[in-house]
């Protein structure tokens, strides 16, 4: 059967500043998603990362549809009015449009979604990050998909030999979609020439090679394109299927044992390493560090199963260790060179201002001036 997976994110305020939501909030989001499912949605799975809600929806309806857009939407809203009734931090933040105009992209919450002919076993991950960007997945998505020496699947099953289409989206181009598409093996350093620029070039779905199968999808929505500014990170959800033709559950999953940097943690604007976490864990130091879960699921006919949380086994103990002492590690140089992010990058416009108005007091040193110098 064809079946749509879709999962759109917002974060719509959070108990002492941007930590996590609270149980009113999600419990309203629960009830309204659920009251509203009947004869639209399949299934579906509501759970939070960091100060994000995540709305994981199962359906008959394609990519991009209207109804069940308008039933995220409807959710967002009536949990920004129990998190305005409860003076949460930020409710409704990244509500950015008054009216819903059809579909949810370009209107603040993130969205990834793939239609897809439903295997008879169809196990797949969700993911969802806080306080960092889509961009974050470049690296484990070129792993797992692209490098032999993470996912050893690409050499031994014939399956996989063929290799994946990788569809980058070039995130800075305002006036629409600006994607080019690679395909590993054979234009490998084309990819990664892109990919090591997370914050413009981003991967926003992998197909397969072998059937033309979607595998990944990402949401790659920049909130400042949005919005003519900075509003907050992105915090990108993503749904990646495995098995047979697609990588293993534990080649998608092992590049996060890297934890590597990423942008994002305080105030959007510093390079912190990518924590693993339990679903449903909230943001602490640093305002981060920037989190990332998965939810483990079968699906059949539509109905998901529970959820089984990736990251919350024991081995993931030490890799959070590891990212904690990289974390504290980057943040012993404070604002110096590679802590912070660039210029064009950073969330807050205090620091532009700022040499701004420096600028006007450089001077060129004349050439006595420069003799006494
Ligand atoms: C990062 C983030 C936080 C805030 C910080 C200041 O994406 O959301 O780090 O930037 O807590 O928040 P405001 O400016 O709302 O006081
Ligand atoms: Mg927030
Ligand atoms: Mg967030």
């Amino acid at each position: 059967m064809k079946l749509t997976l879709s999962v759109i994110k917002a974060d719509i305020g959070s108990i002492g500043g941007h930590i996590a939501p609270s149980r009113a909030l999600l419990e309203k989001v629960r009830a309204l998603v659920a009251e509203r499912a009947k004869g639209l949605l399949l299934d579906h799975y509501i759970s939070y990362t960091g100060d994000d809600i995540a709305i994981l929806m199962t359906h008959a309806r394609g990519t991009g549809s209207a109804e069940v857009h308008r039933l995220a939407w409807d959710a967002f809203l009536a949990g920004t009015a129990v998190a305005r009734e409860q003076g949460l931090y930020g409710a409704g933040q990244d509500l950015l449009k008054d009216a819903f105009a059809g579909n949810v992209t370009g209107m603040g919450p993130a969205v990834a979604e793939m239609t897809i002919e439903e295997r008879p076993n169809e196990p797949f991950l969700f993911f969802a990050a806080d306080k960092t960007d889509p961009g974050a997945y470049n690296l484990p998505l070129y792993l797992a998909f692209a490098d032999p020496m993470t996912t050893p699947g690409l050499i031994l099953s014939p399956k996989m030999a063929k290799g994946f289409r990788f569809v980058v989206m070039d995130v800075n181009c305002t006036e629409g979609d600006r994607v080019i598409e690679l395909s590993a093996p054979e234009e490998l350093y084309d990819l990664a020439a892109l990919l090591r620029d997370p914050e413009r070039y981003v991967v926003e779905s992998v197909w397969s090679r072998a059937t033309g199968e979607q595998a990944a999808a990402v949401a790659t929505s920049r909130l400042h394109n949005i919005a003519g500014k900075y509003t907050g990170k992105d915090d990108p959800v993503m749904l990646v299927r495995t098995q047979m033709n697609f990588p293993a559950t534990g080649e998608i999953l092992a590049p996060y044992a890297t934890a590597h940097f990423v942008a994002g943690g305080m105030r959007g604007s510093h390079n912190m390493p990518l924590m693993p976490v339990a679903l449903d864990t909230g943001t602490s130091y640093f305002d981060g560090p920037p989190l990332v879960s998965c939810a483990a699921f079968a699906v059949h006919g539509g109905r998901l199963t529970e959820a089984l949380d990736c990251f919350a086994h024991p081995f993931w103990d030490s890799v959070r260790d590891r990212a904690a002492e990289k974390g504290m590690e980057m943040r012993r140089q404070g604002f110096f060179g590679a802590a912070m992010l660039p210029m064009g990058e950073l969330e807050y416009t205090g620091i532009t201002e700022k040499l701004k108005s420096l600028d006007g007091r450089f001077h060129m040193r004349k050439e006595a001036e420069r003799a006494a110098a």
